[in-house]
């Protein structure tokens, strides 16, 4: 599948990802691509919000459709975020399960996929934050020093272009591709992790993409979507 053709932008809305979610109800083909210089709500994972200075940030939200049997969508789409970004900077992007993109231990860009998981009908928003050139003093406080910038000179209609590009292709990788891809990038392996339900330390993620977990000796494996996760 290819991405960027139809491509709507926005110099204001509220949420990229609900644009694209309306536009996918009301019919719109895959490969439909919505971005925006700023979001009055951009929405982050598990109902947190998303923050970018009105043209600091790639905000960026693709429509997949059909959606099909995609397990590993997840973690393949950080993967597209990591290319994009190290083909437009100097950076050595991992990837914090299941999907935070980081560079130096602090975050580059976010996902949040939104998904109709129907048979044959069923569509996904893939919505990317990817952070350009904000100034650590344009951060909240909260994100001071755990956020990242691209920097250099990247601009959003460079990044959606490489972005375009490096979703196709891990979009349709092969699972052993994107296994190995992500256990090349994953930042968690060997340090101390917590979710809801307990603690331990990562070991990696098996090939449906769930993190495993030592925990006292007992492996554990969590799926994405299913934990909030700290990371020590
Ligand atoms: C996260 O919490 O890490 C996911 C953040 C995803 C933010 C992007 S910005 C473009 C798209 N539109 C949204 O409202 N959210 C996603």
């Amino acid at each position: 599948m290819r991405f960027g053709r139809p491509h709507r932008h926005y110099r204001s809305t509220d949420s990229t990802n609900a644009r694209a979610r309306e536009l996918a109800e009301a019919g719109a083909p895959g490969g439909l691509v919505v971005t925006a210089d700023e979001q009055r709500a951009g929405r982050g994972r598990q109902g947190r919000s998303w923050f970018a200075p009105p043209g600091g940030a790639l905000l960026y939200s693709a429509l997949l459709r059909p959606l099909g049997e995609r397990p590993l969508l997840p973690i393949a789409v950080p993967l597209a975020v990591c290319q994009a970004a190290e083909s437009l900077a100097e950076v050595d992007c991992r990837v914090k399960w299941p999907n935070d993109v980081w560079i130096d231990d602090r975050k580059l860009a976010g996902v949040l996929i939104e998904s109709r998981p129907q048979p044959r009908t069923g569509w996904a928003v893939i919505g990317v934050g990817l952070n350009l050139s904000i100034r650590e003093d344009e951060f909240p406080a909260e994100l001071r020093h755990s956020a990242a910038s691209l920097g250099g000179d990247a601009t959003p209609t460079m990044a959606v272009a490489a972005l375009n590009e490096a979703l196709a292709r891990w979009i349709e990788a092969p699972a052993a591709e994107v296994l190995s891809g992500f256990r090349a990038r994953d930042a968690l392996v060997g340090r101390p992790v917590a979710w809801e339900g307990g603690s331990g330390v990562a070991v990696g993620v098996d090939d449906l993409g769930h993190l495993l977990i030592d925990s006292g000796g007992r492996t554990v494996a969590l799926g994405a979507g299913e934990v909030h996760l700290a990371v020590g």
